[in-house]
């Protein structure tokens, strides 16, 4: 497969990824918890995350990095843990259920600098 392709399910991913923690704090804010909405959502993140690793390793073995990781990916690696890591925050408090609109589209940027500038 070439690189693009990986290059295009990782954005897919991210895509899946995004719409889906932005429907989550929605859901969480106005509606009961338990509704059968969560399910789809859950579904939806845990799609998006998977083909975001896959297709991240892919490209990586694509052009030959392999162990130990540069410190950029495994910067990158955190960054997918934390957005693993999210879908505890909507149903469990409203705290930060707003704070995400902001958290996730700078996680995501942070993430596309680090491919793009490989700062270290
Ligand atoms: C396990 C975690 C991840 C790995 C191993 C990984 C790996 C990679 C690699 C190898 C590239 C290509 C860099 C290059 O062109 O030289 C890349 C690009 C990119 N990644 Fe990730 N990534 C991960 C997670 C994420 C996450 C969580 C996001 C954002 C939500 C993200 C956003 C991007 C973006 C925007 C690009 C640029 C794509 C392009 O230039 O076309 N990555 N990633």
């Amino acid at each position: 497969m070439p690189f693009q392709f990986y290059t295009a399910l990782h954005i897919f991913g991210i895509g899946l990824l995004i719409v889906s923690l932005g429907g989550m704090s929605v859901h969480a804010i106005l509606t009961d918890k338990t509704q059968a909405l969560r399910r789809p959502l859950l579904v939806l993140h845990g799609f998006g995350l998977f083909l975001i690793v896959i297709s991240g390793f892919g490209m990586l073995a694509k052009v030959g990095i392999g162990w130990p990781l540069p410190l950029w990916i495994t910067s990158k690696v955190l960054i997918w843990i934390i957005f693993g890591g999210l879908i505890a925050v909507f149903y469990k408090t409203d705290i930060l259920n707003k704070a995400i609109w902001v958290i996730v589209p700078m996680l995501f940027l942070f993430a596309w600098y680090l491919a793009s500038f490989k700062p270290w």
